[in-house]
């Protein structure tokens, strides 16, 4: 199998060069990994189209997505991978899986936009019988419920929420000088990723009250939402570090790249790891769990984009060749779920081991 840049070859007409254009600009930044053609091997066409390409937990996945397929693909099937960023826009990622049916895909995975408003994308691959499975921003059941050959990929919101509460219910109670001021609460702010993501309403909720069931005593100064960015957390930190100052003794983040941000305006400001307050995250990306190993971040829940990408392509190759999915998940349910895992110093280097392990 090799790896080559893709390129689309189509022979529509002028209405659509305005699309095409856009395909084009997309397939400039794609990916195809395509087996040497051999006889008799199934030809497989998977259109990948996520959201945000530079979002670093979903560019982690679209890698670990390649490296799947290629190695689901050995001796077994042809398998080409495209990928569409839609780069924050419905609009743009709807035209961008026309583009794709018409080119050939024969299953899309697809990280919705907007995950509350999938119809266009639903009906589209009812119309064309194009199986999808969507992955890590879940629409919700009914809409799952549309047709028998939507699929969903994730992880469980709630378990990260719980793990990250009790990293920190479990921190503060070794290290009691996190509470600066004595006065038996801890202050924070939380970080929030986009508010209408799952994964920022149910971590929020979770993370928090986990670590007041462990008997933590919580008071929220501020939150704020940094929509999953590491440069708008610095800026939103920054604002808060000069309106709470120290008084601020843990900051609850719902990924490691606002975690990051986060750290990068303490350090902006001078700040050396010990002075910083308790900083948790969400992913364990390679930067992250870099940081929880020097201390500057205290713990991150391991979001497992290998084990997912895997799923994914498991599921999209098994719809492609119109296998029964179901004798490949051993259920039949049509959303599956990778659970978390806890990070902190003392497991971090295990799960860089591991990620390192994929390059
Ligand atoms: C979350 C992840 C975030 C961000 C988001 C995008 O699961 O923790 O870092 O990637 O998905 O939908």
């Amino acid at each position: 199998m090799k790896i080559r840049r893709s390129c689309i070859s189509s022979a529509a007409g002028p209405e659509r060069i305005m699309a095409i254009c856009c395909i084009f600009a997309v397939l400039l930044s794609s990916v195809s990994c395509q087996a040497p053609a051999r006889k008799n091997k199934t030809k497989i066409k998977i259109g990948v189209l996520v959201y945000d390409e530079g979002d670093t937990f979903l560019k982690g996945a679209i890698n670990e997505m390649i490296k799947s397929a290629k190695e689901k693909s050995r001796g077994k099937a042809d398998v080409t991978i495209t990928v569409g960023d839609a780069s924050g826009d419905q609009n743009t990622q709807n035209d961008q899986m026309e583009d794709m049916i018409a080119n050939g895909c024969n299953v899309l995975a697809i990280n919705l936009v907007d995950r509350t408003d999938p119809t266009y994308i639903i009906n589209l691959a009812r119309k064309n019988d194009v199986p999808v499975v969507f992955f890590n921003r879940e629409l919700v059941r009914h809409d799952l419920d549309r047709w028998n050959r939507l699929y969903y990929v994730g992880a469980p919101a709630v378990r990260s929420g719980m793990m990250q509460g009790e990293e920190i219910a479990d921190y503060v109670k070794k290290h009691p000088e996190i509470d600066r001021n004595g006065d038996g609460s801890i202050q924070y702010v939380l970080i929030k990723g986009e508010l209408n993501h799952q994964d920022t309403i149910i971590r929020s909720e979770k993370s928090v009250s986990t670590a007041a069931s462990y008997g933590l005593n919580l008071d929220r100064l501020a939150e704020e939402s940094a929509n999953w960015s590491r440069a708008q957390a610095q800026n939103r930190m920054s604002q808060l570090i000069n309106e709470y100052g120290d008084k601020i003794e843990l900051v609850i983040c719902n990924n490691d790249d606002m975690a990051l941000g986060v750290i990068d305006d303490y350090k902006k400001r001078g700040k050396k790891t010990k002075e910083l307050p308790a900083v948790f995250g969400v992913d364990g990306t390679a930067e992250a769990l870099k940081c929880v190993e020097n201390g500057e971040l205290k713990g991150t829940v391991y979001n497992d984009a290998i084990s997912q990408a895997d799923k994914i392509m498991e599921f999209s190759i098994a719809l492609a060749e119109k296998k029964d999915v179901s004798q490949v998940t051993g259920s039949n349910e049509r959303s599956f779920y990778i659970d978390y895992q806890k990070v902190t110093r003392d497991n971090a280097s295990s799960f860089a081991a591991k990620l390192g392990d994929q390059e």
